[in-house]
């Protein structure tokens, strides 16, 4: 078989890293980060071995969604800094090799966005139907109410126009009317005026709610497909190097839709497969990943999945059923507070009860399964969170860089959300520990980059009759062996990853690929360490095997 070389693209294998601005780093003592303070830590990020950075909406926003309500897309929110901050950013990012992607909410605006005003003030003017509005608010019964916690229906009656407009999240974002052609110009008009600035790509927020239709839940909707087409095209015509990431929280097979045959968004966030470690962990099972992959493998060429464990919303449970959500509840809620919507607002370090051994597996599990592994601000050194805080603000604290009272965040006494602090929890406290997480994820990091394979190679399951074992083979395409003379670019990599809470006994089935002796790569043992059929893998241990 002939195999055409189908260059790989660079958002393939890259590390991301998503940054809050307002809670990254103060460089004007005002409790607020700024896009200076994010330039200031450049050094850091590429220190712990990040590629592409993607910031939060930075926007002119009344916040009332911390930023996902524009009110202008054009603007910075003079909170953050000036436009010519971000310039400075975007250089900055470049010069050190580094990507930078941002955050669109296209599917809404802030009631403040000035095509809002103008279309409740005039109907028939030109933003007249800029937004979905009408004078039944019990249209579109089906579509559900994800914001549960604040709103009891995506209709809200707007008393200067004196009609209804439609919104999927909070009251103050409407939704845009795509049927509009004009709403379509105008998105890719602020699509051109980002990417002109040289940004490397975007990641669109709540993309499947585009459209609507009598009848339908208003999800992944064909005309909101064929939008992204469009916008696809349109990148690819224009910003052939740059990309797209999509926040499509859909079941499985409605989530692979984004990808199209390649000629949707290149990237689809990986909710299929994020709840289901939770679950492993939860359940001391490996079945529930064993079962999802094949659902998630053979993707268009240039397609890949972006794996997170956490981000700035709370843990989203929507998608998995009942039963697997109480289980995840009684796992992972042990308080009601942390509930936010139909998930739970806290942090990946206490979500696994702080235990090293879980949060290291959960880490290799995000970087070892196909795709392009997402870390959220603080997670790389186990950050905590504040429960006490009210819907997802939880979970957005600021930064720890150091210990003490401003967190080497601000020097601001009122910091924009509460620091939480903890002994041990901060980036100096870690830096320089060879023993700490953030060496840990670090080095974990490195050794990704050295196993191209673990992003986009081929991924088998070894059958192994340990429930509680997940034993995977993963070597490089024929098509991504460049160099055909280097034995190594043929060479398996197996992953072994144990969610039991005591060691276990490796079965000679899970080496058989390494001719019966693997070499620690990196895992719960000293790297180097040999492992042969019978030797023990620690309670939620994991070990990446070379051969000898
Ligand atoms: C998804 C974002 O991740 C979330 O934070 C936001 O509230 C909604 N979309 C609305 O934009």
């Amino acid at each position: 078989m002939t195999h055409a070389h189908i260059p790989r693209r660079w958002y393939e294998n890259a590390v991301f890293y998503q940054i809050l601005v307002g809670v990254f780093n103060d460089t004007e003592g005002r409790g607020i980060g700024t896009l200076k303070g994010i330039a200031e830590k450049l050094d850091y990020l590429q220190w712990l071995g990040i590629d592409c950075l993607w910031l939060s909406p930075f926007y002119a926003s009344p916040l009332r969604d911390d930023g996902y309500d524009i009110a202008d897309y054009r603007a910075v929110h003079p909170d953050y800094g000036t436009m010519e901050d971000f310039e400075d950013l975007i250089a900055a990012v470049h010069a050190r090799g580094m990507k930078l992607i941002t955050d669109l909410a296209l599917n809404h605006t802030s009631m403040d966005h000035h095509w809002f005003q103008e279309s409740r003030k005039d109907p028939h003017g030109r933003y007249g139907d800029y937004y979905v509005w009408g004078d039944d608010p019990h249209r579109y019964p089906e579509i559900r109410i994800i914001f549960t916690d604040a709103e009891t229906s995506n209709w809200s009656f707007d008393e200067v126009r004196g009609q209804y407009y439609f919104h999927r999240f909070y009251k103050e974002q409407p939704d845009l009317n795509y049927d509009n052609p004009d709403v379509h110009e105008e998105v890719l008009s602020l699509i051109d005026f980002w990417m002109d600035k040289g940004l490397d790509g975007f990641r669109l927020d709540a993309i499947p709610y585009l459209y609507e239709r009598d009848g339908l839940g208003g999800e992944s909707l064909p005309e909101t497909l064929e939008f992204i087409e469009k916008l696809r095209a349109h990148m690819d015509k224009h910003y052939p190097d740059a990309f797209m990431v999509a926040e499509a929280n859909q079941p499985p097979a409605e989530t692979r839709e984004y990808f199209g045959d390649g000629d949707r968004v290149h990237m689809v966030f990986n909710f299929p497969l994020m709840p289901r470690l939770y679950q492993a962990i939860a359940t001391s099972q490996a079945s529930p990943i064993v079962e999802i992959m094949p659902e998630l493998l053979h993707l268009p060429a240039g397609a890949q999945w972006g794996n997170f464990l956490r981000n700035h919303d709370e843990l989203t449970l929507e998608m998995v059923t009942e039963i697997e959500r109480d289980l995840l509840y009684s796992a992972f809620l042990p308080d009601d507070s942390m509930r936010a919507h139909l998930g739970i607002a806290r942090r990946l370090a206490p979500l696994m009860d702080n235990d090293r051994a879980k949060i290291e597996l959960m880490f290799a599990l995000m970087f070892g399964l196909p795709g392009a592994p997402f870390l959220y601000y603080g997670e790389e050194f186990g950050m905590h969170d504040d429960s006490s805080l009210q819907d997802r603000d939880a979970v957005r604290t600021p930064m720890q860089w150091e210990p003490g009272p401003g967190a080497g965040f601000t020097t601001s006494d009122t910091p924009k959300r509460p620091i939480v602090g903890g002994e041990g929890i901060s980036v100096a406290e870690q830096r320089h520990d060879p023993h700490s997480l953030l060496r840990f994820t670090r080095s974990l990091i490195a050794a990704r980059k050295a196993h191209p394979e673990l992003g986009i190679g081929n991924y088998e399951a070894i059958e192994v009759a340990e429930p509680a074992l997940l034993a995977i083979t993963r070597t490089l395409k024929v098509e991504d062996r460049v160099i055909a003379s280097d034995p190594l670019s043929s060479a398996p990599l197996v992953c072994l990853y144990n969610f039991a809470p005591h060691p276990l006994a490796i079965p000679p089935q899970a080496l058989a690929n390494l001719s019966g002796i693997g070499r620690v790569e990196i895992g719960s043992v000293e790297a180097g360490t040999e492992i042969r059929s019978g030797d023990v893998i620690p309670a939620f241990g994991f070990f990446w095997l070379t051969a000898q």
